[in-house]
């Protein structure tokens, strides 16, 4: 009896002492789950949650202006990347002091949590509840919905409101109105249409390393590994990269090659790489061969995000970068085959994700992404009646990338993501390179893409019946998951040779590749139809199928100078 007055004694004292955190303002509301969503009740009182609060960064816009100050070659400070320390803690994207200490030291004290700051760029706190304590932290009922496909089951509010004392001091606060993971943008290994010997005429419909080296200049010699260089491949969804396919594709497809070059494994959120053919995932195993098999001798680091937490997938693409951004020898290529639908992603959730990759390219990393495999309508083939751009292309501080095939000449892949952000607007590098696209494509699917978001994709590659080895069986692949790899590889490859030379690696690429139009290979044939319409066209110079084109590692090259 005695403790239980004592404790009640001390709640009292302590909620007078702190202020109240009682005035509730409504933040992020959605009105229905999105498509494919089974509403299946309110979530039981005990389940786990994560919640992961974006706190307000001191300079987002300054960080922004400060990469492409980096970025652009025509800027004095061109290729002076910034450190670690610059861009985290001191200012940018650190959150601000206020944040910090009202939610932190008092919110989130005041009923005995303690949120994790995150590792990197510090601008997340993260703290485990309940879901009776997180409904009643954000004024929320979380439900529990269940997805028709996977039968995945996801723990939800569907809108969330903050205390007034700390309402302006969160960005957002994840899982709570964003449902969607990021998914494997969903390569299958199809009939095995193997050529191992590439010439011109196998390579108009099958594609091999050999075949890369011969279309995009990319050299077959190994470079000696440049301090520092290496491909950041990223990892998802239990997707694991199997060394013994590796073994047996170098075997097949570069003899060349020392057949036992492999990759280093990093791992996060309890991530792993099991190694039994059963478990070998075909867009890990492509993403492995596509980079060590392409970028010859630069080191690749295959990195496993595993699935230790309750809600989703997509906290696994904040982390990644988080894990990343920490390191002090930060890779300077990452590319990654995963993405969704940008309408999937609420707006605060989506520009906190851009900034870091704003933060990448400040500390000269090159994150590339594949554009998606839905066409015109999104990351997946879908019906709809406005064409659906994906995420995180629209981000106009990475570089995306959609699909060829065939090579005389190359045609867009019909099914290469391509359009128009409505998050972002069209970026300074790019206004040129849209503004001739709006004009020759007149009034052509007008109504159906927002025409002053930033266009994607930046760039393509191959991406049709490429030729991997996976679970032991060797076949043809089709997707932008092909292309993203190809294209880091040349770019891993010209940046060993600035690296051995002294110089900065490339880092955010498009403001050079936008000033260096002639050293891509610029595609004029193909569409990418979806929503029952035509799509956008690839034409002369750039587009939203093909973007500027594919690599010429020669001229590429020589537009960095070497
Ligand atoms: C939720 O967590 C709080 C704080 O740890 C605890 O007091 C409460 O009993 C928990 N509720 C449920 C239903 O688990
Ligand atoms: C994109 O949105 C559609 C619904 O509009 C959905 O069916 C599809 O699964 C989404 N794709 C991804 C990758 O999120
Ligand atoms: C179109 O894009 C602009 C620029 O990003 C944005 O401000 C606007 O809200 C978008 N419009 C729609 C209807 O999404």
């Amino acid at each position: 009896m005695a403790r239980v007055s004592l404790l009640l004694a001390s709640f009292v004292s302590l909620a007078v002492a702190s202020p109240a955190f009682k005035t509730f303002i409504a933040q992020e509301t959605i009105p229905s789950a999105p498509e494919g969503f089974a509403n299946l009740g309110p979530a039981a009182a005990d389940a786990v949650i994560n919640l992961r609060m974006a706190l307000p960064s001191k300079d987002a816009a300054g960080l922004h202006a400060a990469l492409l100050d980096v970025s652009d070659p025509k800027s004095a400070n061109y290729g002076k990347h910034l450190s670690k320390d610059e861009i985290h803690s001191v200012f940018f994207l650190a959150p601000t002091a206020d944040a910090v200490s009202t939610v932190q030291d008092s919110w989130l004290s005041s009923k005995g949590l303690v949120g994790k700051v995150s590792a990197g760029t510090g601008d997340w706190l993260s703290v485990s509840v309940n879901v009776s304590t997180a409904n009643e932290l954000l004024s929320a009922k979380y439900e529990t919905f269940q997805h028709i496909e996977p039968g995945k089951t996801y723990n939800r509010a569907p809108s969330y409101s903050l205390p007034s004392e700390v309402a302006s001091l969160i960005d957002h606060i994840h899982p709570t109105v964003v449902f969607n993971s990021p998914l494997s943008l969903g390569p299958v290994l199809s009939a095995p249409g193997l050529v191992a010997d590439a010439t011109p005429s196998s390579c108009a419909t099958t594609i091999t390393p050999a075949c890369l080296q011969s279309l995009y200049n990319i050299p077959k010699t190994k470079v000696t590994a440049a301090a520092g260089n290496s491909i950041a491949v990223a990892g998802f969804i239990d997707q694991y990269a199997n060394s013994a396919d590796l073994k047996s594709f170098l075997t097949k497809f570069r003899t060349d090659m020392s057949s036992s070059t492999t990759f280093t494994l990093q791992t996060l959120d309890g991530g792993s790489n099991p190694q039994s053919a059963s478990q070998a995932g075909v867009e890990a195993d492509l993403d492995v061969q596509y980079t060590i098999g392409v970028a010859t001798g630069v080191p690749v680091s295959f990195v496993s995000v595993g699935d230790n937490w309750q809600d989703g997938d997509l906290e696994g693409f904040l982390d990644i970068v988080n894990f990343l951004s920490d390191e002090d020898d930060i890779p300077p290529v990452m590319t990654t085959s995963y993405g969704e639908n940008e309408s999937d992603m609420t707006k605060t959730l989506a520009f906190k994700l851009c900034d870091a990759y704003a933060a990448f390219g400040a500390r000269g990393v090159s994150a590339i992404f594949t554009s998606g495999d839905g066409g015109v309508s999104g990351a997946q083939s879908v019906s709809c009646s406005k064409y659906k751009p994906t995420f995180p292309s629209g981000c106009p501080f990475l570089t995306s990338v959609g699909s060829v095939h065939g090579i005389s000449p190359e045609t867009a892949s019909t099914f290469s993501s391509g359009g128009f952000s409505n998050y972002w607007g069209i970026p300074d590098y790019q206004a040129d390179a849209a503004a001739a696209f709006l004009t020759a494509q007149g009034t052509k699917n007008s109504g159906l893409f927002n025409a002053s978001g930033r266009g994607f994709p930046d760039v393509a590659a191959q991406g049709e019946n490429v030729q991997i080895v996976s679970g032991g069986t060797t076949g043809g692949v089709d997707g932008t998951s092909c292309a993203a790899p190809i294209f880091a590889s040349v770019i891993a490859l010209i940046n060993n040779d600035l690296i051995a030379s002294g110089q900065s690696p490339l880092g955010f690429l498009n403001p050079w590749l936008y000033a260096n139009a002639d050293a891509l290979n610029d595609v004029t044939a193909g569409s990418n139809p979806g929503c029952s319409k035509s799509g956008f066209a690839a034409v002369s110079g750039w587009d939203p199928v093909t973007g500027l084109g594919t690599p010429d590692y020669n001229k590429l090259r020589a537009a960095a100078g070497l």
